[in-house]
């Protein structure tokens, strides 16, 4: 279904009647598809005539944008909410939203309309599309919206969206996920795999080489599925990306996350071939350990997984990757881990996102009976990092002496003089340059190893 401007409006008249401006905040809790749905959030709330407030205790709309994927968010979502009771008490212009993944689980719910009937607006991770009436409803009314509702087969196209200043744009392509991997909560709070059109995607592209955006990071659970659910199946990720890559003024393509077990030859090929798409791919490993990858259901084994890099690495030259792992999944051994360990050396991630294992109600692998004690998930995290450390350090050490064409992005955040960029397979690398060079691509020398970020100098 097309987006309509319609609640926005009448919001909008209703705050000039009545003389009032109001701002709203947006706090995002989780991923990139997270940031994503905030930017449409924020694109409606502007709709309304609401400006962006710099601190959560100025907004008359304050929206939580939740996620569920790891432990500790429910705590942090309630302390937040809960720091808000008084001053929603004592200002009747103040308005809160609960929206995102979390509100999909019953138990989250219950809690809000239990424990936190004052917030306004609860809304589910399908329902983006009615924010602006039940705001409506809120400020006009003073009706609550504590409910989610189910429109799993509905895409919603033009949702006004207000992107990030800078040169970087991201567009989700595919919705949901079919995957059941046995630790994750996604698939029951996102439903199942809903690719966008081409065409609708295509003219989200255009609107940001438009405005100027020069990278875009396509999102989605499983970007190599795209396509699937389309009934005469035949057009896929690669086809999607052949396209995209025409367009003018896009000049670096990302997309987070592929499947390993989806990563086809085409794929390979296209990536190779492009001189658009990022050499650095995000390929979610989880776990080194055959047996384990089994009971997560991950669907490709230790070896799959090593062969697949190898082959890339062969095909795409100065290919990097980065990764997803989770220790201490129920059943792990010391042996399953040293697995794990044994892929992260061989592979040579630049990037490794490092997880304990926690329990999500509803899931599979809630109800296997090995689970791990937390220690040993600690300790073996502990070990992972160091590891990885060890890693980053020798091969920042190999780079010491090369150049690189480098994007400059912007200031430094901790010295005024220095800017900063990435090198191709991701690292942050920071050196001299002057205003007039953001936005331009610079030959930089890397001269200094400092683990997380190298220091250059522009030649
Ligand atoms: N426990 C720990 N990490 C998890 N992830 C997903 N579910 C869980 C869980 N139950 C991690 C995976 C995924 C990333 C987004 O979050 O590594 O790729
Ligand atoms: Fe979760 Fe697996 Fe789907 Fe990723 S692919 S969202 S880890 S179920």
């Amino acid at each position: 279904m097309r987006y309509k401007i319609d609640y926005e409006k009448r919001i909008k008249e209703l705050l000039e009647q009545e003389n009032k401006q109001y701002t709203y905040y947006i706090e995002t809790m989780g991923c990139a598809l997270n940031e994503n749905d905030s930017m449409k959030y924020a694109g409606i709330l502007e709709k309304m005539g609401f400006t962006k407030a710099n601190e959560i205790e100025k907004a008359n709309v304050v929206l939580f944008n939740t996620c569920c994927i790891r432990e500790n968010a429910e705590d942090k979502l309630f302390g937040r909410v809960g720091y808000l009771k008084t001053r929603k008490k004592q200002n009747k212009d103040m308005y809160i939203a609960i929206v995102g993944c979390m509100t999909e689980q019953g138990h989250i719910l219950d809690k809000i309309r239990k424990s936190y009937s004052y917030v306004d607006v609860v809304l589910g991770t399908k329902s983006m599309q009615f924010f602006a009436e039940k705001l409506y409803l809120a400020i006009k009314n003073h009706k609550k919206t504590q409910e989610v509702q189910d429109n799993e087969h509905e895409i919603v196209e033009d949702v006004p969206i207000r992107y990030e200043e800078g040169y970087k744009a991201s567009i989700s392509i595919i919705y949901g996920c079919n995957n059941f991997c046995s630790y994750c909560i996604v698939p029951y709070v996102r439903g199942r795999e809903r690719s966008r059109l081409p065409e609708d995607i295509l003219n989200d592209v255009k609107t940001v080489a438009s405005k100027g955006y020069k990278e875009i990071t396509l999102l989605g659970q499983n970007v190599n599925s795209y396509g699937n659910d389309f009934k005469d199946n035949k057009y896929t990720f690669v086809d999607l990306l052949t396209e995209i890559e025409k367009v003018e003024g896009i000049e670096v393509i990302r997309f987070i996350s592929p499947h390993p077990k989806d990563f086809t030859d085409a794929l390979i090929d296209k990536i190779a071939s492009s001189d658009k798409i990022a050499k650095q791919i995000h390929l979610p490993l989880q776990s080194g350990s055959t047996r384990i990858l089994e009971s997560m259901n991950r669907k490709y084994t230790k070896e799959h997984f090593l062969t697949l890099v190898e082959k890339m690495k062969e095909r795409i030259p100065n290919v990097s990757f980065s990764t997803d792992i989770i220790v201490g999944f129920p059943g792990e051994t010391e042996e399953d881990f040293l697995d794990t360990m044994d892929v992260v050396e061989k592979v040579k991630f630049s990037l490794v996102y490092m997880f304990c294992y926690s329990i999500r109600k509803g899931t599979r692998a809630e109800r296997m009976e090995n689970q791990i004690e937390e220690s040993v998930k600690v300790e073996r995290l502990q070990r992972l990092k160091a590891l990885f450390e060890k890693l980053v350090l020798e091969d920042n050490e190999k780079k010491i002496g090369t150049v690189h064409k480098i994007l400059v992005e912007g200031l430094s955040k901790n010295n005024d003089k220095m800017y900063t960029g990435r090198t191709i397979d991701n690292k942050i690398v920071v050196f001299e340059a002057e205003e007039k060079d953001i936005g331009t691509v610079k030959n930089v020398e890397i001269v200094e190893n400092n683990k997380w970020y190298l220091t250059g100098k522009i030649v």
